[in-house]
């Protein structure tokens, strides 16, 4: 009793903290003039993100995060709530973990994106309380093929989504009272990695009642073929297919609940089907999640959702590439919610942006001795994400106005052009000596080399990077002429203006402007003659 008063009076005084930036809006993604955008505050908003380990959202956790996370250059942290921690007992809530969260993100500055663990996590269903865990009978599990359960709930049954919408509105509507004003929580994703690890789909009484109806006409419709049954529709995918269709109608409606309280953008992270090899659903990866195979099935049943994000621990470049290339749709917000942690996800990053995307943050970043031994191993973030973080808000709106480009370096790729009207900006990656610029340079030593460029005025650029050389030239099919520095400064973004701090010129221009591991932002006026 004495704990829930507390509870009440610490909520009660979160609500009361004063508000900073502005609080009617509620972060929001939309599409603007054909380019996806993620507003918070009113403002482009770019994700530099982290997320922090499965079973760090604890107070007695929280010290072992914050130290590392304030060295961090980030603006975002995702963070966990438990179904289990915050529903002990079925209708008794205990959101003292989402006060700690949504109060310590506010003294440490940073927004938050948080993970509801609720009937999924990892294709299982191992956040669930235990008083669902223990009564198979009322909650019921997913039924493989032989009738054996498996440790997953299913998506087929009214009992497991009531109960899961219930604890999700209650947590929206505490939301709603601590954070309706000062949006420091900015993003849900809702469930974790779900589909069923164990079985390809649910064959239980109801799941099997469902299954023998036709498909749904939003569905047939969405992957382009004729009405029919399950199997007819989609022939030997049918199961993956009809776990997909029941597990985004389950999302879908806990989601539209909890949006019907509070507004917030709202995701689902997929735990990828790798594209090599035979991928089994159910088995080699979680079947019915929003894989890119069954996406358009998500995309016609779950309108509540804004975007799927493919949790990508891949440090292939190709592959890389091509899980960005598979949910880089028009239908598609594109936001990497959970990278591997080493230095060649940074690449990913600067892919994503170049795409319009939000931005990629990577998974397990604190020192409860999990994912990280020590902070070092994250000092790639520090490289990245330094000149970025100052310049956040500025890169979200050129980007929201398609005014920016990045180039990353890749295997027989080391001289890249990036072009902006009659301007191209020629970027290679290695092979630099002084007084000379190679016609083919050989690549940097690391292979990290990345760029990112935006056209801020006809002719004038803001252009930051990681181990390359860049030089400007008119595009000779636009004209020709000939092209001249008018001036080039190196400076910051502060609060929204550019702040120099030298002009460069002679070596530091005359041969190309290099990008090394120092955080470096260049302005760059160009004229012609
Ligand atoms: C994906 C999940 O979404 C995360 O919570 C975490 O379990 C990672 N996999 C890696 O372990």
């Amino acid at each position: 009793m004495r704990a829930q008063v507390c509870r009440r009076i610490s909520a009660l005084l979160l609500s009361l903290v004063p508000v900073v930036g502005s609080a009617a809006e509620l972060p929001k993604i939309a599409k603007e003039n054909g380019r996806f955008v993620f507003r918070v505050d009113g403002k482009p908003y770019l994700v530099l993100g982290v997320q922090i380990n499965n079973s760090s959202a604890w107070p007695a956790t929280m010290p072992q995060v914050w130290p590392l996370l304030d060295s961090l250059p980030i603006n975002t942290v995702e963070a966990p709530v438990y179904w289990e921690q915050i529903e002990p007992r079925p209708g008794e809530f205990d959101f003292s973990s989402v006060d700690m969260l949504v109060t310590q993100a506010r003294e440490h500055k940073v927004r938050l994106d948080l993970l509801w663990f609720g009937t999924w996590k990892n294709g299982q269903m191992h956040y669930a309380p235990e008083w669902v865990k223990s009564d198979a009978k009322k909650y019921p599990r997913v039924m493989n093929e032989a009738g054996e359960p498996v440790d997953v709930l299913t998506a087929n049954s009214e009992t497991n989504l009531k109960a899961d919408i219930a604890a999700y509105v209650a947590l929206m509507k505490h939301l709603k009272q601590i954070d309706g004003e000062q949006h420091t929580v900015i993003l849900m994703q809702v469930e974790n990695e779900p589909g069923s690890v164990g079985a390809v789909r649910d064959h239980g009484p109801e799941a099997e009642a469902a299954f023998t109806k036709a498909v749904p006409a939003e569905v047939v419709r969405a992957v382009g073929k004729q009405p029919g049954s399950w199997r007819q529709v989609f022939g030997l995918d049918a199961d993956e297919a009809f776990q997909a269709y029941s597990i985004a109608r389950y999302i879908d409606q806990v989601a539209a609940a909890g949006r019907q309280v509070m507004d917030l953008p709202s995701y689902v992270n997929v735990w990828q089907r790798y594209p090599f090899g035979t991928r089994r659903p159910g088995f080699d990866y979680p079947s019915g999640g929003a894989t890119s195979n069954v996406l358009d099935i998500w995309k016609a049943v779950a309108h509540s959702i804004d975007l799927y994000a493919p949790d990508t621990y891949s440090d292939d470049p190709g592959m890389q590439e091509k899980i960005v290339e598979n949910y880089d749709r028009p239908d598609n917000p594109l936001w990497i919610c959970e990278t591997g942690h080493t230095p060649e996800y940074a690449l990913l990053f600067y892919r994503v942006l170049g795409r319009g995307g939000f931005g990629a943050s990577s998974f397990g970043i604190d020192l409860t001795n999990w994912n990280l031994q020590s902070g070092k191993q994250v000092d790639w973030m520090r490289d990245s994400f330094a000149p970025l973080l100052p310049m956040a808000g500025e890169l979200a709106a050129w980007n929201a106005a398609g005014k920016l480009k990045t180039s990353v370096e890749e295997p027989g790729k080391t001289k890249q052009v990036l072009a902006f009207g009659r301007w191209q900006i020629v970027v290679s990656y290695g092979g630099y000596k002084a007084g000379e610029r190679s016609e083919q340079p050989a690549g940097t030593e690391k292979h990290d080399g990345r760029l990112i460029a935006a056209q801020v005025g006809p002719d004038e650029f803001v252009v930051t990077g990681i181990d390359a050389s860049i030089a400007m030239q008119l595009d000779k099919a636009q004209g020709g002429g000939h092209g001249q520095i008018l001036r080039v400064e190196e400076g910051s973004y502060k609060n929204g203006t550019w702040v120099p701090l030298r002009i460069w010129n002679g070596d530091q221009t005359d041969h190309g402007m290099r990008f090394r591991y120092n955080p470096l932002v260049l302005k760059i006026k160009m004229g012609s003659y």
